[in-house]
């Protein structure tokens, strides 16, 4: 009985997927919506009525319905690179003359349509969709699987002869149809339309309530596959590799992609789609230019940002102009003050733009703007749209330049601004209200003290109520503070004040960044903790010794030097002391030697620790990575997947392989073991 069941169960999974890849992949309409409809109704009963056949890829899991509360964070397989810009036919030629210097012989093109939405990454496994993650810093993204599976394009299964692992990458879009239809229904709801369908692909990937994902029709093209086990020899091919295996590939009638054989013939695909690109169902924003041959692509090899093999040629903005109502000035966490110009309302690239930034006094000289001016105004690809000239054929002779403020619009302090700066600050860090929020919110921030549930709107609404006056105030919080405030429920109160004790077990590089020190970000902040290992050392180091350090110039050393020599900030940092969080770096094992002298070969996929770290770990315990295994190899750190042929080789040898969990445990770094387990760590002391 059961057995039949399931047959049943899956003969209907079969018979929707095909009419769902006829549909959306494919363009042909075989069978009624009557009666798919009909059919997705039989399994979804089937299938409530026998849990035990449950399958995460079911055609039914496309209407939606899970609820996602935090997307998870994940680590991509391949890193997710970004591609460089140009904008003009020069720079194209650049581009092939950097790639003719390192290919000594002729080469051809895949050029395609660059789609303006949010990219994805997608992993199958065994022929099955296992996860959607977004780009996210290009390490690491956002696991967004449940509202990727109600993309009706994207196979949920796979036919033909596919990989049995693999990533691909594309960009999730919104066709004009489906972005119309959604606007269409806000209007009659009453709800407010949205301005493009980029922003609005990018905000419906994020939803929490999968179904009204579902409802929103997203469509998907693809342009990247990622594996070790790879075996095709050109970008081209990639294509029609896909389309057999059951993914939308984009129309060579159309001209959607092309191969060309010379730069000349890509410029003619660039020029084509730039008068074109109007009647194209969806936005583009360019063209991407990519060496076909893989193992070229492989030569040329990729910086930390972008590919050497690829470029996209941007379209030029549209431009309008409008009226400059006024200029106001806005006042950042570091104090930085910033003049935003007002504009007249005007539609730009499918946006209505009332503001327009205008950087620093000095852009502001340059554009030598009036209140009043009529001004041409640009987006190009940014969000915030850019002033670009005053049109001055319609100046009327009455009006005035218009200049920059002398004191800060906030507090009323004097602005300085540094000798070679651009930007004007406010200096008043400890009692003007936007730099104090401002700080505090970068504080809590993700990828610094990472106070889970600590966003704009609870900052602003502790500062209201007098509860936050500084970053160490927030280790003073309590829950009988914030169950009074509106709006703060007992389950968020618990929650937050538990993130809050267990943000003091952040590691003393993160504290660092999260101070907010002028020119301390990310790296600074790291370099400068492994160089000085306590707050107490960096306070008192010279602006010599500061400089001393490797990438830290002067401009980093002064702002170090002015911040430390603040009472009020150093009374911070006591408190913040005494409240437990780490102003130290913890003693690692993992400067050792225990990997000295030998050669180290790694290989394969890792799930809690990147290939750069994983090396890094090595050298500094005085072992040396090699790439290759050779009778030299005395060990090999071997991940999931590790390649064939190293495995064999390995084997041959006699070399000692070592699995990621082995390993984590012979180098015992409490850093990674921090990382890795920082939500499965016990209460901490308050
Ligand atoms: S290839 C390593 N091809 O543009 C290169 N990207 O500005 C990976 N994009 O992050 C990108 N259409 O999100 C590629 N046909 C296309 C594309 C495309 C849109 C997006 C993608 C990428 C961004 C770079």
């Amino acid at each position: 009985m059961s057995e039949k069941i399931k047959n049943k169960i899956e003969k209907l999974r079969e018979q929707i997927s095909e009419y769902n890849y006829q549909y959306y992949v494919l363009n042909n309409s075989v069978v009624s919506d009557y009666d798919f409809d009909s059919l997705l109704k039989q399994l979804e009963e089937l299938e409530t009525k026998y849990p035990q056949f449950d399958d995460a890829n079911s055609p039914t899991r496309r209407v939606g319905g899970d609820i996602t509360k935090n997307f998870p964070s994940v680590k991509h397989g391949f890193p997710m690179l970004s591609l460089s810009n140009s904008y003009s036919k020069d720079e194209i030629l650049d581009f092939e003359k950097r790639i003719s210097k390192i290919i000594n012989s002729s080469f051809e093109y895949t050029c395609e349509l660059k789609y303006d939405g949010v990219a994805i990454s997608l992993t199958y496994e065994n022929g099955e969709l296992v996860r959607a993650v977004t780009r996210g810093d290009g390490e690491k993204g956002e696991d967004v699987t449940a509202n990727v599976r109600t993309i009706n394009s994207i196979p949920l299964k796979l036919r033909g002869n596919y990989l049995k692992k693999f990533e691909i990458r594309g960009e999730i879009i919104f066709s004009h149809k489906a972005f119309q239809k959604l606007n269409n229904q806000r209007k009659q709801d009453g709800d407010p339309i949205f301005s493009n369908p980029r922003n609005t692909a990018s905000g419906t990937i994020k939803m929490q309530d999968s179904s009204i994902v579902a409802s929103r029709k997203l469509d998907c093209f693809l342009y990247g596959l990622y594996s070790d086990d790879l075996q095709i020899d050109s970008s081209f091919e990639v294509f029609n590799l896909i389309s057999k295996w059951g993914f939308k590939s984009p129309s060579i009638e159309n001209r959607y992609v092309e191969k060309v054989a010379s730069i000349d013939k890509a410029m003619e695909f660039i020029n084509y789609w730039d008068k074109q690109r109007v009647h194209l169902p969806f936005d583009i924003d360019g063209i991407v230019l990519k060496v076909d041959r893989i193992d070229f692509q492989k030569q040329l090899g990729s910086t930390a940002k972008s590919p050497r093999w690829a470029i996209a040629y941007k379209f030029k903005a549209e431009r309008v102009s409008t009226l400059l109502e006024n200029i106001v000035y806005q006042v950042g966490r570091t104090g930085a003050v910033t003049p935003v110009a007002l504009l007249k309302p005007v539609h730009l690239g499918g946006t209505i733009v009332k503001r327009a930034s205008i950087h620093n006094a000095d852009q502001m000289a340059k554009l030598d703007l009036c209140i009043g001016d009529v001004v041409f105004v640009e987006k190009g690809g940014e969000i915030i749209p850019k002033i670009i000239e005053v049109d001055l054929a319609a100046r009327k002779s009455s009006l005035s330049t218009a200049k920059f403020i002398e004191q800060c619009p906030e507090c009323g302090s004097a602005l300085v601004r540094n000798d070679g700066e651009a930007q004007h600050y406010c200096t008043n860090a400890i009692s003007c209200p936007p730099q104090i929020k401002g700080s505090i919110e970068h504080f809590v921030g993700r990828k610094k003290m990472d106070i889970e549930g600590f966003g704009a709107e609870t900052v602003e609404l502790l500062y209201q109520n007098k509860l936050l006056g500084n970053i160490a105030d927030i280790y003073e919080l309590s829950y009988n503070d914030l169950i009074p405030l509106d709006r703060v429920a007992q389950k968020s109160a618990t929650n937050l004040i538990k993130a809050i004790k267990d943000s003091k077990s952040i590691p003393f590089e993160k504290v660092l960044f999260s101070l907010g020190i002028r020119h301390v970000g990310e790296t600074v902040a790291k370099k400068l903790a492994r160089n000085f290992k306590s707050i107490d050392v960096l306070m008192k180091a010279s602006l010599e010794e500061l400089v001393e350090v490797d990438e830290i110039g002067e401009k980093i050393a002064i702002s170090l030097r002015d911040y430390f020599s603040n009472e009020k900030q150093i009374e911070i940092i006591k408190r913040l002391k005494a409240y437990g969080l780490n102003f130290t770096v913890k003693e690692q094992l993992n400067s050792s030697e225990i990997f000295k002298g030998l050669n180290i070969v790694v290989s394969g996929k890792f799930a809690n620790i990147s290939r750069d770290e994983l090396k890094n770990v090595i050298e500094k315990n005085g072992g040396k990575v090699v790439s290759s295994v050779s009778s030299k190899t005395d060990l090999i750190v071997a991940g999931e997947n590790m390649g064939p042929s190293k495995l064999t080789k390995a084997q041959a040898l006699n070399i000692e392989l070592c699995s990621e969990e082995d390993f984590l445990k012979k180098i015992a770094d409490p850093q990674i073991e921090k990382t890795k387990n920082i939500s499965t760590q016990g209460e901490l002391p308050f």
